[in-house]
């Protein structure tokens, strides 16, 4: 059993570094690129506005369309023009810098490049996915079928079958995601990754037995609402744990609804708190922004 978990946590620990790693690729591939300016996360919270958006509610967008101003006049157009995943920044006939879509992907031998989309098609990659839905999207001949335009990744390796989660798995889940969940902060504590701030809460998870949980749970919270840091934790903010660990961890992708106790699409820390296990006294906003805040309120 202990091995099994020793197991488990390293296999984890393992798909958090390769899912950093990646994006740490797809970042610097993205570097010289770009005006749509959306990446993963973007384009599946797009999806989420579109389907809010169906139910009359009307989102806020503009923001994330603005595009970092160049400063100097000397760098080509396309310098500090971010285009968004499957793009490239092009320069129209006046010489403008657009997004355009990328003409051609990386061609990726490596199977571990690819990935299954929400469709339940294998990719071989992630830049062919995100390629696909910005032809659908620009109305392209290429565009293969029109579902593409709503195409994202769903998780990282090939399609499979995922099994069902069963009643007991899922009843010990919330106890193995908070060893993971700790084990995961102390080691990005090890490794000096962690936010100062967040660094003492680790210190004080390892300290005090009964702050472990508690702050590790709500670090992650934190930690995932970063997009936009709203105390709130939408469903594509959940992309960062769902999408590596869903192939190898069958209960994440229910576990996670399950969490979403008003089945608003949204997770409140109230909500994180307690399918994580914690008691309704145990949970408190303890994220740095909301710190700081109280902070400034009590000089
Ligand atoms: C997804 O595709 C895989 C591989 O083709 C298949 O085994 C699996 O049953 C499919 N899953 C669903 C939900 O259709």
């Amino acid at each position: 059993m202990k091995f099994i978990l020793v197991l488990l946590f390293c296999i984890i620990l393992y798909t958090d570094t390769l899912a950093k790693k990646q994006k740490l690729r797809d970042e610097i591939e993205k570097e010289n690129v770009d005006d749509d300016k959306k990446d993963e996360l973007d384009l599946i919270a797009d999806d989420e506005a579109e389907e809010k958006e169906q139910k009359n509610e009307v989102i806020d967008e503009e923001e994330e369309l603005k595009t970092p101003k160049v400063e100097s006049e000397k760098k080509h157009p396309c310098a500090g023009h971010y285009c968004g995943a499957g793009r490239i920044c092009a320069l129209n006939d006046q010489d403008e810098p657009i997004c355009d879509c990328v003409p051609q992907c990386p061609v990726e031998t490596d199977e571990r490049r690819k990935v299954c989309s929400n469709h339940n098609e294998t990719w071989s990659s992630d830049c062919e996915v995100y390629r696909v839905r910005c032809l659908c999207n620009k109305d392209r001949e290429e565009c293969l079928k029109k579902k593409y335009n709503h195409v994202h990744v769903n998780y990282y390796g090939i399609c499979r079958e995922i099994p069902d989660c069963t009643k007991e798995e899922m009843g010990d889940f919330p106890r193995r995601m908070r060893e993971w969940l700790f084990a995961v902060m102390q080691e990005l504590a090890r490794r000096n990754e962690l936010d100062k701030y967040y660094m003492k809460l680790e210190e004080e998870a390892e300290q005090d037995l009964s702050l472990k949980w508690v702050n590790a749970i709500v670090w992650k919270f934190c930690d995932l609402d970063a997009h936009p840091e709203d105390r709130a934790v939408s469903r594509h903010e959940l992309f960062p744990i769902r999408a590596p660990l869903l192939a190898m961890e069958h209960c994440i992708a229910p576990f996670l609804d399950s969490c979403d106790l008003d089945s608003d699409h949204i997770i409140t820390l109230v909500e994180w708190g307690t399918c994580l296990g914690l008691k309704e006294d145990e949970i408190e906003d303890k994220c740095k922004s909301v710190r700081k805040k109280q902070e400034e309120k009590g000089k």
